[in-house]
C-alpha cells in the first residue's frame, strides 16, 4: 500500500523568477511526485485546505478497474471536495507506466496542482536494457492565477478565440533539468507534458533515442531524433550511454504555443527553447543546441511491443463520430463545441449533480442519453466495441484523452486531411499502438477504439486546460446496466451536502 496524506494548500513559489501564489501540497511546490509498483494499492487522503476554492484530483491514465468513483472528474464522478473537508482516494494501479496527476476541478492544475506519478512494472520488458531512470516534466507556465486566464478566454470581447500565452516553460518545475550520467550506462527517461495549453517538442541532440512507451502502453523500440509531446502525453525513451562518450550533451525542448499555422494573428510558433543537459564531465562545457528545424516522428505509426495485449479490436458495434469547432454561445462567448451528431450540438454542461451518480439513481432509464443532460452521453453497453471519431475543424492540434482506458489509434493522418469518411476504413492500423491521449492535427480527425469493459463514467476530452473550461468534453456512459446500486464513499457525499449539491445518498442500499 502507497498511504499520503496530502492537504492542498495555497503557498507561494517563483520557478521562473516571478513570485504568485501557486496550489501546493503539504505547505510546498512542487507538488510531490507519486511512486508504486504495479499491484499497489494507491491511497491518497486529500484534504482541502485552499479556503476559497474546491477541488478534486484525477490520476491520469489510471484506468480506475472497478473503482470508477476514484477518478476524481468533478461533476462527472464525484462532487467537489469542499473546503476544509477531505476525500481519500483509494485504488489498485494494475497498469505500469508514466502517468501524472492533477486537479480536475475548474481549470485548476495551471496553478500548480499537478505531479507526476510512475508505476513500476514488476516484468518490465525493458528490464535488461537500462540501468537507471529519470523523470523530465516540462509544462508552460502562467503569472496569472488560472481562474483570470479563464476569464480573458471566455470572454465576448476574445471574438477570434486567441489564447492567452504562458509566460515561461519549465522543465521539472524549474528545479534543474541536469541529469548526471555515466557512459557505461543506459538511461530511461520519463518526459511528462504537465502543460495547462502547450506542446513540447523534445531532442536529445546528436543523442539518439529509442521509445519504449507511449502513454502507459509499451512501444517496439522506436528510434527517433525529435518527439513532440502535447498536453498530457507522457513518452518513455532509452539513451545509451555508449552514445554519450566523453562530454557533456545538450538537449533541447521547444514549447509550441501556436500548431495553427493558418492563423496570422497568433505568434510565431517555437519560440520559447529550453535546454537541458546530459552531464558527463561535471567541470567541462556545457554547450547550448539551437536547432532550426522540428521532424518529430508521427508516434501513429510506431509499433506496440509483441505480446502486450494490441491486435486490432473487432469491428465496432458503436461509432461516435464528433465535430469540434470553436463556437460562441447566445451571449457571444466564445465556446468550443462539440456535435456529437445525437441531436446535441453545442459545449459541456457540467450538471447540477455528477454524471455517474445520475447514472445510479435513474434506474432503467440510466441507459437513455436524454437522463444526462448536455454533457454529450455516449452511451454504450458492456463488452461493445466503441470506436470515437474526433473531427477536428479548427487550424491547430487538439490533444484528446479518454478517461478509463487506453485507446487504439486506428487512424490518425496530418494537418489538412479533412474530416473522416465512414466508408473508408481500409487506412486503419491493423497492428494500432495505444494511448491515453492523442494529438489531432488542425483540419483532420483521429479515429480511437476501445472496447467497454469498464463500467463507469468518463470524460472524454481536449487536454487543453482552458478548452475544457470552454466545453470541450463528452462523456462516456459505459456499461449503465451495471452501475445501478454502485455506492459512493461516505468522504465524497458529505462534500455533496457541504455544497448542497442535490443527491440524497446511496440508492438501492
Ligand atoms: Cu488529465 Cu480529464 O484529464
Amino acid at each position: 500500500v502507497v498511504e499520503r496524506h496530502w492537504d492542498v494548500t495555497w503557498v507561494w513559489a517563483a520557478p521562473d523568477g516571478y513570485a504568485r501564489p501557486v496550489i501546493g501540497v503539504n505547505g510546498a511546490w512542487p507538488c510531490p511526485s507519486l511512486v508504486a509498483t504495479k499491484g499497489d494499492e494507491v491511497v491518497v487522503h486529500v484534504r482541502n485546505l485552499l479556503g476559497n476554492q474546491t477541488t478534486g484530483i484525477h490520476w491520469h491514465g489510471i484506468d480506475q478497474v472497478g473503482t470508477n468513483y476514484m477518478d476524481g472528474s468533478v461533476m462527472a464522478t464525484q462532487c467537489p471536495i469542499a473546503p476544509n473537508m477531505t476525500a481519500t482516494y483509494r485504488f489498485t494501479v494494475d497498469r505500469p507506466g508514466t502517468f501524472w496527476w492533477h486537479s480536475h476541478d475548474m481549470g485548476q492544475y495551471p496553478d500548480g496542482i499537478r505531479g507526476s506519478m510512475i508505476v513500476h512494472d514488476t516484468e518490465d520488458p525493458f528490464a535488461n536494457e537500462y540501468d537507471e531512470e529519470h523523470i523530465l516534466t516540462l509544462s508552460d507556465w502562467y503569472h496569472d492565477n488560472s481562474i483570470s486566464v479563464v476569464q480573458r478566454i471566455i470572454n465576448p470581447s476574445n471574438t477570434r478565440f486567441l489564447p492567452v500565452l504562458p509566460d515561461s516553460m519549465l522543465l521539472n518545475d524549474g528545479q534543474g533539468s541536469e541529469y548526471p550520467v555515466d557512459p557505461s550506462k543506459t538511461y530511461r527517461f520519463r518526459i511528462i507534458n504537465m502543460a495547462a495549453m502547450a506542446s513540447f517538442m523534445i531532442t536529445f541532440g546528436d543523442v539518439p533515442m529509442t521509445v519504449i512507451m507511449n502513454d502507459a502502453a509499451y512501444i517496439d523500440r522506436e528510434p527517433v531524433d525529435a518527439i513532440r509531446l502535447t498536453a498530457a502525453q507522457r513518452c518513455d525513451v532509452l539513451i545509451r550511454g555508449q552514445d554519450l562518450m566523453g562530454t557533456n550533451h545538450p538537449f533541447l525542448v521547444g514549447m509550441d504555443v501556436n500548431p495553427d499555422y493558418t492563423n496570422p494573428d497568433l505568434p510565431i510558433s517555437w519560440g520559447t527553447n529550453a535546454t537541458g543537459h546530459l552531464v558527463v564531465d561535471p567541470s567541462g562545457d556545457r554547450g547550448e543546441l539551437t536547432v532550426d528545424t522540428w521532424l518529430p516522428a508521427d508516434d501513429a505509426t510506431w509499433l506496440p511491443l509483441p505480446g502486450a495485449c494490441t491486435a486490432m479490436l473487432p469491428a465496432p458495434d458503436r461509432v461516435f463520430p464528433l465535430d469540434f469547432r470553436f463556437c460562441f454561445d447566445e451571449n457571444n462567448t466564445p465556446r468550443a463545441c462539440f456535435d456529437d451528431n445525437m441531436g446535441d450540438a453545442g459545449p459541456y454542461v457540467p450538471q447540477k449533480v455528477p454524471t455517474l451518480y445520475t447514472a445510479i439513481t435513474t434506474g432503467d432509464s440510466n441507459t437513455d442519453p436524454a437522463v444526462y443532460g448536455h454533457v454529450h452521453p455516449l452511451v454504450v453497453s458492456f463488452g461493445q466495441t466503441v470506436d470515437l471519431v474526433v473531427n477536428n475543424h479548427d487550424g491547430a492540434i487538439h490533444p484528446f484523452h479518454l478517461h478509463g482506458h487506453h485507446f487504439q489509434v486506428l487512424e490518425r493522418p496530418g494537418s489538412g486531411a479533412g474530416t473522416w469518411s465512414p466508408n473508408d476504413t481500409s487506412r486503419y492500423n491493423q497492428n494500432p499502438p495505444m494511448r491515453d491521449t492523442v494529438a489531432v492535427f488542425g483540419q483532420s480527425y483521429a479515429v480511437l477504439r476501445f472496447k467497454a469493459d469498464n463500467p463507469g463514467v468518463y470524460l472524454f476530452h481536449c487536454h487543453v486546460e482552458w478548452h475544457v473550461e470552454m466545453g470541450l468534453t463528452a462523456t462516456v456512459i459505459e456499461a449503465p446496466e451495471l452501475l445501478r446500486g454502485y455506492r459512493i464513499p461516505e468522504d465524497q457525499l458529505e462534500s455533496c451536502r457541504a455544497l448542497g449539491i442535490p443527491y440524497q445518498g446511496n440508492a438501492g442500499g
